[in-house]
């Protein structure tokens, strides 16, 4: 049978069924129709005694076609499929490599057999998309693996390797190729020793689901729904699992169904839809059209801190040769200690077994000699945020580093294009503002200057992607987009502190929003000297009508830099955060020299107030440039910033709310900011033609 992306071909007894959907293999309507199509095609082929579904390219099934989701249900539906492929009397198995992800995950599980290749995972990561299984994962899988072990992987939508999927019964068995065999052939060797075998297991749907403890479920239920912050689908996919508890299969699926509608349609899932798309679209930039990277191969980082030492990893880790110049052999070996201790934390958390450690901390090399870093392709700078001593060592560097290297300049808040040109060749120069923990945070800054090189901007893209980051294009401005958009808000915060709000009401109205931490609390661990210094140095730039809270200031005059020292907005004495009279003091004695009445503030209006604050900032780095998208100002913030994804980011989310009730916000927070919280024209203007950001950003 030929007949669009399934094609069935016949070996032996065996029907391989082969599913050829580029680039994932996702279940568009023609794949669940071809697979539908091919049930009814080897049960009408006598000489056919089971069918083998194997998929071409990079990876078995990847789930549902997300790009349908939205448009309404198209026949046949996914779950009618697998009863089709499960109920048919020739038994069925699924080959799976590369990743078998919700749908697909789902078919296999509608299988008899499932064979897995060792490097091969599974996974139902619907969670992420702000919805559940919804073709029977949230039932099939605890009748396998149990139910705690199913909400837990329904709710945290990681992957699940070979082994593990093995021990958990999922598996029923695992190939490790050898050089030169074809997978197809060891899946079909699999089935056909099944058969001789002439056992057909129980369809998973009919295997009865082992038992837990009502009060359990309910426990792993709360666990699921409070981890999650606000976001509703692992709640929902904890409560559907769970119903396999008390609903036979069929009124099971029908529950997961109905949740699955209801998820699919809400805002949430719309967000993280607009998540999902937004990371991959990072990189498809018009200045990168057509342009081909320099090659990189040795990566030079200077500087071996914490930030150093984390990109340092991450390129070792992506199969750079990397080299860390550092100023001394004391330094050199703090260095050394840092990436050991880097390796030593993937090893605790099994990342890589315990006697690589060594082994992957040799492997990156530690000189003090600025001339070793001749041959590198590129050079990353990580040293201290400082624009002298940036420019110092770019001056340095210019004399040494090859002709065609690229080098860049990691910096949060100084001006690249002032580092450039300390150097003869700023051309070559770009900024890549990695996030701590380097080897961690997935957000890159990738910073064009005034003279970068398309082909330098596209090697930057390139070594970000190859490392496993999200590039995120940006041009010069203060704290470009992230830094930018964070010290607005947190202005605003510390308005809302000296208008009547406590750091720990603010804190406590964000987590409530979705974010991982308070800023308060995020304040405290970066560290309030990094905004100090800032503020020291433009404070002749700093106009006298400007709205200036003197809290944090005086919070580091007294020592207080946050965690490091012990105390910043909170004290650390107890290991935790805590409330501090002290803090306290000073807030009501700078209320009280202002002539400030304290008035308390409801968590939604601070919420409102910093959504307000970030789109109207956003909006403004978008009409100068700097930002080419306002999907760049979402994804940087999510990904930076901990905005929770299922909101979409603040330009998403101020869509989605509508710009005008938005614009109305700002109106309010400027007023309480006073100069500088002008609305952004960008908005007033898409306010006035009725459009929205996304029409904007389309119709460019
Ligand atoms: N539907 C539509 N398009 C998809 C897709 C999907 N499920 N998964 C990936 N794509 C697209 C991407 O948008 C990208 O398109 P582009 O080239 O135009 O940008 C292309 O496929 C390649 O994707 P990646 O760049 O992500 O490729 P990788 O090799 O890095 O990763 C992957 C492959 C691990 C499969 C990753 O794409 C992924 O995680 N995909 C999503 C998997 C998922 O969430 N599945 C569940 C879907 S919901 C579902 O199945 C509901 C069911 O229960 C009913």
């Amino acid at each position: 049978m030929a007949s669009g992306p399934v094609v069935i071909e016949v070996r032996g007894k065996v029907a391989i069924v082969w599913v050829d959907n580029p680039p994932v293999n996702a279940l568009s309507q023609a794949v669940r129709q071809g697979l539908s199509d091919a049930v009814a095609a080897v049960e009408a082929d006598a000489k056919v005694a089971a069918a083998l579904i194997l998929c071409r390219g990079r990876t078995f099934i990847a789930g549902a076609d997300i790009r349908e989701f939205g448009k309404g249900p198209l026949e046949p539906l996914l779950t009618d499929v697998i009863a089709r492929i499960e109920a048919s009397p020739k038994p069925w198995a699924a080959a799976i490599h590369g990743t078998a992800l919700g749908g697909g995950f789902e078919v296999a599980l509608g299988c008899c057999w499932r064979v897995m290749d060792s490097r091969a995972e599974v996974g139902l990561p619907e969670v992420k998309l702000g919805i559940i299984p919804g073709a029977g994962g949230t039932q099939r899988l605890p009748r396998l693996t149990g139910i705690a072990t199913a909400i837990e992987a329904v709710t945290s939508g990681r992957r699940i390797g070979a082994g593990e999927a093995q021990k958990l019964g999922i598996a029923d068995a695992v190939v490790d190729l050898e050089p030169g065999e074809e997978f197809a052939d060891r899946a079909l060797a699999a089935v056909e020793a099944w058969l001789a075998a002439g056992t057909m297991p129980v369809p998973v749907s009919a295997r009865p689901v082992p038992p837990l403890d009502a009060a359990e479920a309910e426990k792993l239920i709360a666990k699921a729904v409070e981890r999650a912050r606000g976001q509703l689908s692992p709640g929902e996919a904890a409560r559907a699992v769970a119903d396999a508890l008390t609903l036979d299969f069929a009124a099971g699926l029908a529950a997961e169904r109905a949740r699955f509608l209801k998820l699919v349609g809400h805002p949430q899932a719309k967000a993280l839809r607009h998540a999902f798309f937004g990371e991959r679209e990072l990189s498809k930039l018009p200045m990168l059209d057509g342009v081909k990277p320099r090659a990189v191969s040795t990566i030079a980082v200077v500087g071996g801190g914490t930030m150093g030492a984390g990109i340092a990893v991450a390129a070792a880790d992506a199969g750079y040769t990397v080299t860390v110049l550092e100023t001394d052999a004391a330094a050199a070996k703090r260095a050394a200690e840092r990436i050991h201790g880097l390796y030593q934390g993937y090893a605790e958390r099994k990342r890589i077994p315990a006697d690589a450690v060594g082994v992957k901390a040799a492997a990156i090399d530690i000189t003090t000699e600025i001339g070793d870093l001749g041959t590198a392709d590129l050079v990353v700078e990580a040293v201290f945020e400082d624009a002298e001593v940036k420019r110092d060592l770019f001056r340095r560097l210019d004399k040494v580093v090859r002709p065609g290297a690229v080098m860049a300049t990691n910096t949060s808040y100084l001006d690249p294009n002032r580092i450039a040109a300390a150097t003869g060749r700023p051309a070559e120069m770009c900024g890549l503002h990695f996030f701590a923990p380097a080897n961690v945070m997935r957000l890159v800054e990738v910073i064009e200057t005034a003279d970068t090189a398309p082909d330098v901007l596209a090697t930057a893209f390139a070594v970000a992607l190859k490392l496993g980051k999200l590039p995120v294009f940006a041009r010069v401005c203060d704290g470009f987009i992230g830094n930018r958009i964070w010290a607005t808000v947190r202005r605003h915060y510390e308005f809302l502190v000296e208008d009547g709000a406590s750091p720990a009401a603010i804190d406590a109205a964000m987590t409530a929003y979705g974010f991982p931490m308070g800023p308060f609390a995020v304040y405290d661990l970066s560290g309030l000297d990094i905004s100090w210094s800032w503020r020291k140095r433009n404070m002749a730039d700093r106009a006298p009508d400007v709205r200036y809270v003197d809290i944090p200031d005086r919070l580091c005059e007294m020592g207080r830099l946050g965690r490091k020292t012990g105390a910043g907005w909170y004290d650390y004495a107890s290991g935790k955060a805590k409330t501090d009279p002290v803090v306290e003091a000073v807030i009501a004695e700078e209320r009280a020299r202002k002539g400030v009445t304290a008035r308390p503030v409801a968590a939604e209006t601070i919420q409102r107030r910093a959504l307000a604050v970030m789109a109207n900032e956003g909006a403004r780095i978008l009409e100068e440039g700097i930002a080419l998208r306002p999907l760049d100002v979402d994804m940087v913030m999510i990904h930076g910033y901990g905005y929770p994804a299922w909101r979409g980011g603040p330009m998403f989310e101020a869509d989605a709310i509508g710009l005008p009730t938005v614009l109305g916000w700002i109106e309010e927070a400027h007023a309480a900011g006073g100069p500088g919280f002008e609305p952004a024209r960008l908005l007033v203007e898409l306010v006035q033609q009725g459009r929205t950001l996304a029409d904007w950003a389309q119709s460019r």
